[in-house]
């Protein structure tokens, strides 16, 4: 089996990889990333020596240069994890979202068409069904929940999911999609909740909570997202939707006190800042088709998972202090100074 993994570089991608390469020493995993400020080839370092894997810095909105790996690599699968991830950079500076999330996933497809695949798998995001109302803790997100975005990173996730699905009608390329809830755990980028309030609290920094830290992440362990995604590419129904959450939903606030308790750190850290604009207020994944029809369960309690996640931050300071210390600070400065 030939992999063409996307955005491998980044959080996600990087932990499929070890996953994929440890759990299949047969298969061969080639990494295409673009390396934006989210990726980070020194990530990928202890797998670049391994003859199964390649790594190819193109980016998947360049239709010439991803026809070309194809040609060279005759691929079996793409799982596509490229993306602008970020809501609040989505909420400055939607273009780039656009290109990326939604063209690039169009050149993706158009390649998978033309050279022929077993499987083209989109990885993404509960943001599609927009959210959900925080005194009705009995409504959960279903396959079947209408697309209902807020921010320009979940519309363009929802736009390549809708092409994806048009693809597969259309064109009858074998697709699959899934729809995770947020992830935490090594390689996790600086700019996202949890790995900024680990950073900041371990340089003493305030930990910034916008609005009153009431909305509420369905927190899964990146380990068993990329379970999940092993599953659906080998087992799961061409043309279907799979929902992946492991039913571990709580408010913002509750997580930064976590930390502040983990690492030893007071909360008077704790700031609260003004809120992101439209705001999603709770996400909650019903795993229940995943479950009945893959097996799939999440392994890792949250109680565990965020301690194995601050060991590793503390464990690898170097990673993540030389991300903060280069133009994510031009970044921070920009988004948090004022708000
Ligand atoms: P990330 O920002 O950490 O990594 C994204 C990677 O994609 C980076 O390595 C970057 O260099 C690469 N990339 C960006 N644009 C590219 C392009 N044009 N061509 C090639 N590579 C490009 O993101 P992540 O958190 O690992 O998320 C991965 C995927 O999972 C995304 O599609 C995201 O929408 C989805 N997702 C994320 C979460 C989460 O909690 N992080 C949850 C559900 C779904
Ligand atoms: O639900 C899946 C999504 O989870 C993925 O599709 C996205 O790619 C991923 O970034 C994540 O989106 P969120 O917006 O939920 O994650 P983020 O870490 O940015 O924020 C989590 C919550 O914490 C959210 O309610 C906003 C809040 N927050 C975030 C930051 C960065 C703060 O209160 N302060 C902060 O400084």
């Amino acid at each position: 089996m030939n992999i063409i993994v996307t955005g491998g570089a980044g959080f996600i991608g990087s932990n499929f990889i070890f996953h994929m390469l440890k759990k299949y020493p047969d298969y061969r995993i080639v990494c295409l990333d673009c390396l934006t400020y989210a990726g980070n080839l020194s990530t990928l370092a202890p797998v670049m020596d391994n003859p199964n894997f390649r790594f190819v810095k193109e980016s998947i909105t360049d239709r010439e240069a991803v026809y070309k790996l194809f040609e060279e690599e005759h691929p079996d699968m793409v799982v596509n994890f490229a993306a602008e991830s970020h809501v609040d950079r989505s909420i400055e500076n939607p273009e780039v979202f656009l290109d990326t999330n939604i063209k690039g996933t169009a050149v993706l497809m158009d390649a998978c068409r033309k050279y022929g695949i077993k499987r083209y798998h989109q990885v993404s995001t509960d943001e599609v069904y927009g959210d959900l109302p925080l005194d009705r803790p009995d409504l959960f997100f279903t396959e079947e929940t209408p697309i209902h975005t807020s921010s320009p990173y979940s519309s363009s996730k929802a736009g390549a999911d809708l092409l994806v699905l048009a693809y597969h009608r259309t064109y009858g390329l074998p697709v699959t999609i899934s729809r995770c809830s947020n992830n935490y755990g090594p390689y996790h980028f600086p700019e996202k909740l949890i790995p900024l309030m680990i950073a900041n609290a371990l340089n003493d920094k305030p930990l910034p909570v916008y609005g009153k830290g009431e909305n509420v992440r369905d927190w899964l362990y990146v380990e068993d997202h990329c379970k999940a995604i092993d599953l659906i590419i080998h087992n799961g129904r061409v043309g279907e939707v799979y929902n992946i959450g492991g039913h571990n939903e709580m408010k913002n606030i509750d997580i930064v006190k976590i930390i502040c308790k983990e690492l030893g750190k007071p909360e008077s850290l704790i700031t609260y800042v003004s809120d992101r604009k439209g705001h999603d207020m709770r996400y909650a994944i019903d795993p229940t088709k995943i479950h009945n029809e893959l097996g799939w369960l999440p392994e890792t309690k949250f109680a565990d998972g965020i301690k194995k996640t601050i060991q590793w931050y503390l464990d690898n300071k170097e990673w993540w202090k030389t991300i903060i210390s280069g133009e994510y600070q031009n970044y921070y400065e920009k988004m948090y100074a004022n708000r």
